[in-house]
């Protein structure tokens, strides 16, 4: 456990988290699928990307910059490597918060050669100025170089190879419109059908010499909430248990009772996620309820509750946030297996409820 972690404990061991852990960090390296032809599901996003990256190789050009958008664990740091495998470029990856000053972009800039892959992570968090260099290099591969301070600075320009910029974010919302704006292709990537997982989990398990069925596969797919990279740490905890209570082969009977033991449920929701669902279902009779309320009845902090735990739910359709506090649909109900109080057609559910 990392204690240096902002996050607090029953979010911070969250095996359906989706950020990648050290763990995770380790393996996806052996894990990601080397060239398009072998990276899963992502149907639209793969046939453009596949075009944009044919058309520049038959021009013997350079491919245009290419904006990945989506979840954590969709595989957006593994797209960008394919696209340097594909072009047979080398890759150089850094990240928005790595660049704290121009200057740093500018060393990086200046460095690479004619054609290479500039990764760049979590582009959303890069400073203002680095992001003003990136404008030009980008559009004109050229950066102005400032030599000085005060009145007697000056630019000095600097030519750029020709590169490709492969710029990754869970947030394109936040990218200013002008640098969302110089790149030629921007993929966003979808979260996953339980089948496309099913193949990664197929994939995977022959990479890490797992014996899997195809309902043991099915039941780890059911359960990770459409995320590649959940998908391989189910896959990873259930081989575990398939090696200490049974032969090692992950059936559906194993995949279940493996995840059972990890509260891991047939939907993908964990511990947080179903105490936070039967507060709401139990104590306020499915809200609504304030956010508050919510969080001190399942002792977590507000922002645990809302950031952690809400966002998959809403995402299900089990709970809904109004104007007047959460809210649990019918589907949250049938979900944890409870029948919703019976409220006249007309009423006001929490009025009927505490009888005000
Ligand atoms: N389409 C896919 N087919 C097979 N495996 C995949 C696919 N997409 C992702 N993965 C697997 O999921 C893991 C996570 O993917 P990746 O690191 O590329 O996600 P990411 O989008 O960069 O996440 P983050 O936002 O946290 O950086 C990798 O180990 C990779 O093997
Ligand atoms: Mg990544």
């Amino acid at each position: 456990m990392n204690w240096d972690d902002t996050t607090d404990g029953a979010a911070a061991e969250r095996l359906v988290d989706t950020a990648a852990d050290r763990e995770d960090q380790a393996v996806e390296a052996a894990l990601r699928p080397k060239d398009l032809g072998e990276f899963i599901g992502q149907e639209k996003v793969r046939e453009q990307l596949d075009l944009v990256l044919r058309a520049a190789r038959a021009r013997g050009a350079t491919a245009d910059h290419v904006l990945l958008s989506g979840a954590p664990g969709l595989g957006k740091t593994t797209l960008s490597m394919i696209i340097a495998a594909e072009m047979g470029a080398p890759i150089r990856i850094t990240s928005g918060p790595a660049i704290q000053h121009a200057g740093d972009l500018a060393a990086i800039l200046s460095s690479l050669q004619e054609g290479e892959v500039l990764f760049l992570d979590e582009i959303h968090r890069m400073s203002r100025p680095a992001e003003e260099m990136l404008y030009m290099a980008m559009e004109d591969f050229r950066v102005d170089v400032i030599v000085g301070k005060g009145p007697g600075a000056t630019a000095i320009p600097l030519e750029l190879p020709p590169f490709t910029l492969v710029g990754a974010t869970t947030r394109a919302g936040l990218l200013p419109p002008p640098l969302r704006d110089r790149f030629g292709f921007t993929a966003h990537m979808e979260f996953y059908e339980p089948r496309e997982l099913q193949r990664v989990v197929h994939r995977s398990a022959a990479l890490l010499d797992v014996e899997i069925d195809p309902s043991g596969a099915a039941e780890i797919a059911g359960r990770s909430r459409g995320t590649p990279r959940i998908a391989n740490r189910l896959l990873r905890r259930v081989r575990d248990y398939a090696q200490v209570k049974a032969d090692g082969l992950i059936t559906e009977d194993i995949a279940a009772a493996a995840l059972a033991v990890y509260e891991v449920d047939e939907r993908g929701l964990d511990r947080l996620d179903r105490g936070v669902l039967e507060a709401l279902l139990k104590l306020f009779g499915g809200g609504p309820v304030g956010l508050s309320t919510l969080a001190v009845a399942v002792g977590e902090e507000r922002e645990t509750v809302e950031e952690v735990a809400e966002p998959f739910l809403v995402r299900e359709g089990l709970l809904a946030r109004t104007p007047r506090g959460r809210v649990a649909t019918p589907a949250a109900w049938n979900h944890l297996g409870l029948t919703p109080p019976q409220r006249p057609a007309t009423g006001n559910g929490q009025q009927d409820l505490f009888g005000a």
